[in-house]
């Protein structure tokens, strides 16, 4: 039964007097008994002039709200928190937690008896389905969608996978200063998140897998039509939820819909962001994902969509050859069709309606694979007690399987200053090792992993060194980057015992991650150097509750006390 207005008076103690009270402050904008004697739709706006990704969102609440009228209920806009990858300081993971417990708080306090989340750059969607998870209330989501892709002198650009690749042209002296000033206009076209398969276009896919988004809604770029139609649908749909009280996210998120999600992740060349996220979600229900069920699910499924950086297309190439409903369908029996979807229905019914595209080499085939196998791997070893990830869908083949010399920065800033010193002693087959880059260390786990290629090896030709790191990276890059070490060096993981001159050994095949140091000098090591101090920066607000409460990567990065118990 929908409550709408009425839903969770208890302010002033009397019933009666608080919807009074209510109703006598929202008429104060003009609405009248037929529009507020109706179930209520809540619908987020995270418009902002600091958020480019989500440029068009006052079209898309338009649609939304329009669509909730349409189907006789009444949309409710309210603001939350929003977070763009470049303008949030120290980083957007920082923050994710605080959008998540915003958004929780906020659908909670405000009466509405569904609600409708639009978000998609990064850490949004995760931030939003966290707190959608923890409140129950029927909850839609609406990605914002891809960027169009740019165009420069003949070249389809991506952001940001291409970023980094002219950027490192432009340090090599190969791009001068007013060609990477055009580059600069063109790499992000439209508004939409960044078009690649980075963390972005990741969640999106996780999400219409996980039956949270209407079909299609991954992969429509963010600039169409189309895209404002299904925020109309999405609206439709969420109205009919308000009103019906279900499906709710519990039961929606199922065992089953998580190991769908993994299933996708793998499929699409994922970013690794994808897995801290999908676990802190999972954290918020009854369930749990551990870390090596996503190396497990790996082994069993093929790399299917050809897309940047794993493979050679876009967002909205794989939209036009088909999006999510076809992707779903050709990896057949490694999905769980029975799987149920805000659209109402089950996978199933999605997947029946998949669009043929004759002639399209962007969804592959299982027959005929991108990669037979999944996009990430997770290893374990003495440097990561309790897991660390590989893109190896993204790397350099022969450097899967490699040993070579540490050369140790202490932090980003450390990094930052002596990595093109020309004296820097370093060398193409060495092991580029940054710490204190964790979720605790940095804070926020940058997206640091990415260590560029020293400028002196880069002239040489250097294209790929292997780099380990506690940072994460974005989905975007590029190279044999080891990433997520748990614990962190900033919490006592042994990553904080490696010197330089160490010998350190990755293999991918066989999921390790080792430095070649005995026993008796780690524990030597780990003496001399004592528990972790308390930094600065945790002393007040936000960054104290951060520092005292986030747990490590493994745990998806949440809040200790935000998990739901099992
Ligand atoms: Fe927003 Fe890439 S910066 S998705
Ligand atoms: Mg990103």
């Amino acid at each position: 039964m929908t409550k709408g207005l009425r839903k969770g008076l208890t302010s002033y103690g009397d019933a009666g007097f608080s919807l009074f009270l209510r109703k006598a402050f929202i008429k104060a904008m003009g609405y009248s008994d037929d529009a507020l004697d109706r179930p209520i739709v809540g619908i987020t706006n995270t418009g902002s002039d600091y958020n480019p990704c989500h440029g068009s969102m006052p079209a898309l609440v338009e649609a939304a709200k329009r669509g909730v009228m349409l189907a006789g209920a009444m949309p409710m806009v309210f603001p939350t928190i929003s977070i763009h990858e470049s303008f949030a300081h120290p980083t957007s993971m920082f923050l994710r937690n605080l959008m998540a417990m915003d958004t929780e708080e906020m659908i909670r306090a405000q009466p509405m008896d569904a609600v409708i989340v639009i978000g998609g750059c990064d850490k949004t969607l995760p931030a939003q389905i966290m707190a959608a998870a923890s409140v129950d209330l029927p909850t839609v989501v609406v990605p914002v969608g891809p960027m169009v892709v740019g165009h420069h002198k003949g070249e389809v650009l991506g952001a940001c996978t291409d970023c980094r690749r002219l950027w490192s042209a432009h340090r090599a002296g190969d791009i001068d200063e007013q060609e990477i000033g055009e580059v600069e206009g063109r790499l992000a076209p439209s508004v939409g998140t960044c078009m690649v398969m980075g963390t972005a276009s990741t969640i999106a896919c996780m999400t219409e897998a996980l039956g949270l988004s209407l079909p299609m809604s991954a992969t429509v770029p963010a600039p169409h039509a189309e895209r404002v139609r299904i925020a109309e649908a999405s609206g439709r749909r969420a109205a009919e939820m308000a009103r019906t009280g279900g499906p709710r996210p519990s039961e929606i998120l199922t065992p089953a819909a998580f190991r769908n999600a993994q299933v996708v992740l793998q499929a699409i060349g994922g970013s690794t962001n994808g897995i801290v996220h999908l676990t802190a979600i999972a954290n918020r229900t009854p369930h749990r994902i551990d870390l090596d069920s996503f190396d497990a699910i790996g082994r069993e499924v093929p790399v299917l969509v050809d897309l940047k950086p794993s493979g050679d297309h876009y967002m909205e190439h794989f939209h036009h050859a088909g999006g999510m409903p076809k992707l779903l369908q050709q990896l057949g029996s490694l999905i769980d069709l029975d799987a149920p979807t805000v659209a109402g229905g089950t996978l199933r019914d999605v997947v029946a309606q998949a669009e043929e595209v004759p002639g399209q080499t962007v969804i592959r085939s299982a027959a005929n694979p991108i990669k037979p196998v999944g996009a990430v791997a997770v290893l374990h070893g003495n440097l990561a007690p309790r897991g660390a990830v590989i893109k190896h869908s993204a790397a350099t083949p022969s450097l899967l399987q490699h040993t070579g010399r540490a050369v140790v920065f202490e932090s980003t800033a450390d990094m930052a200053a002596r990595i093109d010193d020309p004296d820097l002693d370093v060398r193409a087959d060495d092991v580029l090792v940054l710490r204190n880059t964790g979720p605790k260390g940095a804070p926020g786990m940058p997206e640091a992993g990415y260590l560029p290629i020293p400028r002196k090896l880069g002239r040489q030709g250097v294209k790929d060194m292997v780099r380990i790191s506690d940072a994460r990276m974005s989905g975007t890059a590029f190279g044999t980057i080891v990433l997520h070490i748990t614990p962190e060096s900033a919490d006592g993981g042994p990553l904080a015992l490696v010197q330089t001159g160490d010998m350190i050994r990755l293999d991918v095949a066989a999921r390790r991650i080792d430095m070649l140091v005995d026993d008796a000098e780690l524990d030597r090591r780990r003496a001399a150097l004592g528990a972790p101090a308390e930094p600065a920066w945790a002393a007040r607000g936000y960054a104290r509750l951060y520092w005292t409460s986030v747990l490590q990567a493994d745990e998806g990065c949440d809040f200790d006390f935000m998990r739901r118990q099992p």
